[in-house]
């Protein structure tokens, strides 16, 4: 895996999945029983646990740890809950400069058990690299904003727009927030990072390079000041059009969805980064015949990168049957380009 983002040519293309530890997993169902998700996050054991079920069940060349994006803003005291089904929700909605104060930037102190949890996962990990993870700034302040999950995001893009320097100052701060969680991944030994902006794909293209590219370039850069050898994987949903603003925010490996094919990423990245992805994860649910096909075309248009890391094109679906999970990660071992 890290050979592929280094754009090391490595014996095999590597393969894991976003969501790979979570619901469609049996043993994950039944270690979370009666623990909420925000409280799992902060459990050591439970987190180690659960990061490695899916490097067990399906020898993916990956883990990621187990946690959520919004871990961070709770560590800080902002109150919010992740709902089942529903994902996270925040108490108090973000929408004036007051706002500002019930964020506080995160220190490394309030995530002592994180750093716990990574150095335990390490430690059984072998050589199965570990991936950190944080939320980038937009998708965060999405959450914040809105209050909750939403589908145009109205509230956050009428900030934005409306009070330029209320966004910059919130967007600031979350970069602090997401640098600050995936440093302390970094330093207890993840080995390479991805930063999510799942929803930053329901902006155009000028308006992410003016009013987020900045935010997210913050992070990535703190990351690499802190580990230079760690390399950094940017996704988000519906950015076909972004893919190279988001490169030039400081990836080394672009995540694509489900939309654009690898190749045609590749050329709009202009043929020098590593990408990840992208199988639709509903491919899935198809047969074992076109599931094989699909992600043979997927290798396929993958090889015309510098480097590949086979991926969904966003996470694992819950009622996914983890045997199709088995089946994809052996298709793509078996694959001799
Ligand atoms: O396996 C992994 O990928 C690692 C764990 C992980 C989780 N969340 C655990 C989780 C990761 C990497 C995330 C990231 C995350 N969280 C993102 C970015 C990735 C993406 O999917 O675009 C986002 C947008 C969130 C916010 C969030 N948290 C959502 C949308 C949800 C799902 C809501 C639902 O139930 O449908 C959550 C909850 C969540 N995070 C679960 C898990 C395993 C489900 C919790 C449960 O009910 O068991």
């Amino acid at each position: 895996m890290l050979r592929a983002a280094r754009r090391l040519r490595p014996a095999h293309t590597p393969v894991w999945f976003m969501r790979q530890a979570g619901r469609s997993l049996p043993e994950y169902r039944k270690v979370r029983e009666g623990i909420a998700m925000l409280d799992s996050c902060r459990r050591p054991e439970l987190v180690t646990e659960i990061t490695l079920q899916p490097v067990r069940r399906y020898g993916v060349d990956a883990a990621i740890f187990f946690s959520d994006i919004v871990v961070p803003l709770k560590a800080v005291g902002v109150g919010l809950d992740i709902r089942p089904g529903v994902g996270p929700v925040i108490d108090q909605p973000f929408r004036t400069r007051a706002d500002l104060d019930r964020i506080p930037e995160l220190e490394p102190e309030m995530i002592g058990d994180i750093a716990e949890s990574v150095g335990l996962l390490t430690a059984e990990l072998g050589g199965t690299p570990l991936i950190g993870f944080a939320g980038a700034p937009f998708t965060l302040a999405s959450y914040l904003v809105e209050g909750g999950p939403s589908r145009d995001l109205a509230r956050t893009k009428a900030l934005m727009y409306s009070d330029p320097q209320l966004w910059e100052a919130l967007l600031q701060r979350l970069a602090q927030i997401s640098a600050g969680f995936l440093r302390v991944q970094v330093a207890a030994g993840a080995s390479a990072v991805q930063l999510f902006d799942s929803w930053v794909g329901a902006l155009p293209l000028a308006d992410y390079r003016r009013f987020v590219q900045p935010s997210s370039a913050a992070v990535l850069d703190a990351v690499r000041e802190l580990d230079p050898t760690a390399p950094r994987i940017h996704f988000g949903v519906q950015t076909g059009e972004l893919l190279p603003a988001m490169a030039e925010a400081g990836a080394d490996v672009v995540g694509v969805d489900f939309r654009v094919p690898l190749d045609v990423a590749t050329a709009r990245l202009g043929g020098d980064h590593a990408v990840q992805g992208n199988l639709d994860p509903a491919l899935l649910f198809a047969s074992r015949e076109v599931l094989g096909q699909r992600v043979r075309q997927t290798l396929e248009a993958g090889a015309a990168a510098p480097g590949h890391i086979f991926n969904l094109g966003h996470g694992v679906l819950p009622d996914t049957d983890p045997d199709q999970a088995k089946f994809v990660v052996d298709t793509v071992h078996a694959w001799k380009g």
